[in-house]
């Protein structure tokens, strides 16, 4: 008898970045950005008084981010941030703002803001904004996909990116869809059968 595909599966139109080209790149960033990091670090007049932040965009960092930091073999804390980006299931950002509280205690830190996606650049603006407000040390922007400059809304750039992606809806590791499809394990573009059937159901 022939096993019935998963929605989760059966919604992919097709794979843009694979699971193989995932983990590699992800091993190379994390490397990358702990290399810079220690650098920073050793500038120091004591390197055992600096401190290292990661701060994950919620929900969409959440994926990358736990692969980014098992590869980045140094002392570094973790602080989440959740923004909320475009309310309601449109694929338009429409702006950003903090829900929640943003960690207030960043002055003299090397930190480092992490995402899934820059798109229009509003999310990250915002969080970098108030981060450089308390005088850290150091403010690092790393995104796993980054799409191309003519969708930014503001004049923002990652200092680390992973990949970049052409202007279309994606989703997978990290990345929703109405809240669905962030456990596919790659990056992915839906069939408009099933972003019309999600639609529908609002
Ligand atoms: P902005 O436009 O502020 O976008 O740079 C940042 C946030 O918007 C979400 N986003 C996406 N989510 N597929 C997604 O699943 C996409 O193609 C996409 N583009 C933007 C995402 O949460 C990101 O952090």
């Amino acid at each position: 008898m022939a096993t019935k595909e998963p929605p989760l599966f059966r919604d992919i139109d097709r794979v843009l970045i694979d699971r193989e080209a995932i983990a590699a790149r992800v091993r190379a960033m994390g490397a990358e950005v702990a290399a810079d990091l220690q650098r920073a670090i050793d500038r120091h007049h004591d390197p055992a008084d600096a401190q290292v932040v990661l701060i994950p965009i919620l929900t969409g960092a959440l994926v990358f981010t736990a692969d980014l930091i098992r590869q980045m073999p140094m002392m570094l804390c973790l602080r989440v941030v959740a923004v909320s980006s475009y309310p309601g299931r449109s694929m338009a950002s429409k702006g950003a703002k903090i829900a929640g509280e943003l960690p207030q205690d960043l002055a003299g830190k090397h930190v480092v803001i992490v995402d899934d996606i820059l798109d229009t650049g509003q999310t990250l603006a915002v969080v970098k904004r108030l981060i450089q407000e308390q005088g850290p040390a150091s403010v690092r922007i790393c995104v796993l996909l980054r799409k191309p400059e003519s969708c930014r809304k503001e004049r923002i750039d990652a200092d680390y990116s992973g990949f970049d992606i052409p202007d279309e809806f994606v989703v997978g590791y990290g990345l929703d869809y109405d809240g669905f499809y962030r456990n596919y394990p790659q990056i992915a573009v839906l069939r408009a059968a099933a972003t019309s059937a999600l639609e529908s159901r609002a």
